[in-house]
């Protein structure tokens, strides 16, 4: 989506150690008519689907998760990182390792909240290694409720995410697909497929 590679050019910032700046308009700073005009693109692109639910994991992706479901009329459901008192004993779990804090977490969704009558459209704002993503993936499936689709705002696809991803066949639309970038020269390209 040009919108976004256009954004991420004109205020992302490359810093050392493979990591994209993207606070003045996703990850702090909220710019809102982008996440919608990415969301009305992700509906055009899954309108012959039936979804139930927008499903995220929380920080980040909730912003883009609330905008999603406003768009496609549905609610937003996000899996928590952290257990509870609020969270139903009953959930359903998965084991996430995070690469940039090597150690492993556990996200939680509360069973009454996702069933099999669900077709849901999951959404972050990265796809790096993946394994954020695959965790979510594996806890809807075991809630028995289908996955219509992937929706990511910047995907890095140098990184393993893509691949990991797509062992599991769920169509995956990523707004922006960085195909390398360099924090010294502050330059950026993008892969054009879809
Ligand atoms: P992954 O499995 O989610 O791809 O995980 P990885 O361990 O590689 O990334 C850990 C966190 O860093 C994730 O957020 C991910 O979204 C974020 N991230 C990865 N690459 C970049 C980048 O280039 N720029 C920025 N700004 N973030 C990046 P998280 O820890 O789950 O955070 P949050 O959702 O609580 O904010």
């Amino acid at each position: 989506m040009e919108f976004m590679e256009t954004k991420i050019k004109n205020e992302g910032q490359i810093l050392e150690g493979n990591v994209l700046l993207v606070d003045k308009f996703l990850n702090q700073q909220l710019d809102i008519e982008l996440l919608e005009q990415m969301a009305l693109a992700w509906k055009e692109k899954f309108k012959g689907e039936k979804i139930t639910k927008i499903v995220t994991i929380e920080a980040s992706g909730i912003a883009i998760a609330a905008i999603t479901a406003k768009v496609f009329g549905v609610p937003a459901l996000f899996a928590k990182k952290k257990a509870s008192l609020n969270l139903d004993a009953k959930s359903y779990k998965a084991e996430v390792y995070s690469f940039t804090k090597k150690q492993s977490y556990t996200i939680a969704i509360s069973q009454k909240l996702l069933n099999e009558n669900d077709r849901v459209f999951l959404v972050d704002d990265f796809l790096a290694n993946g394994c954020a993503m695959e965790g979510l993936i594996k806890l809807v499936q075991e809630a028995g409720a289908t996955i219509a689709g992937i929706g990511i705002a910047i995907e890095k696809s140098y990184q393993e995410g893509r691949k990991r991803l797509e062992e599991y066949n769920i169509p995956i639309s990523s707004a922006a697909r960085i195909q390398s970038m360099d924090a010294s020269t502050q330059s950026i390209e993008f892969l054009n497929e879809e």
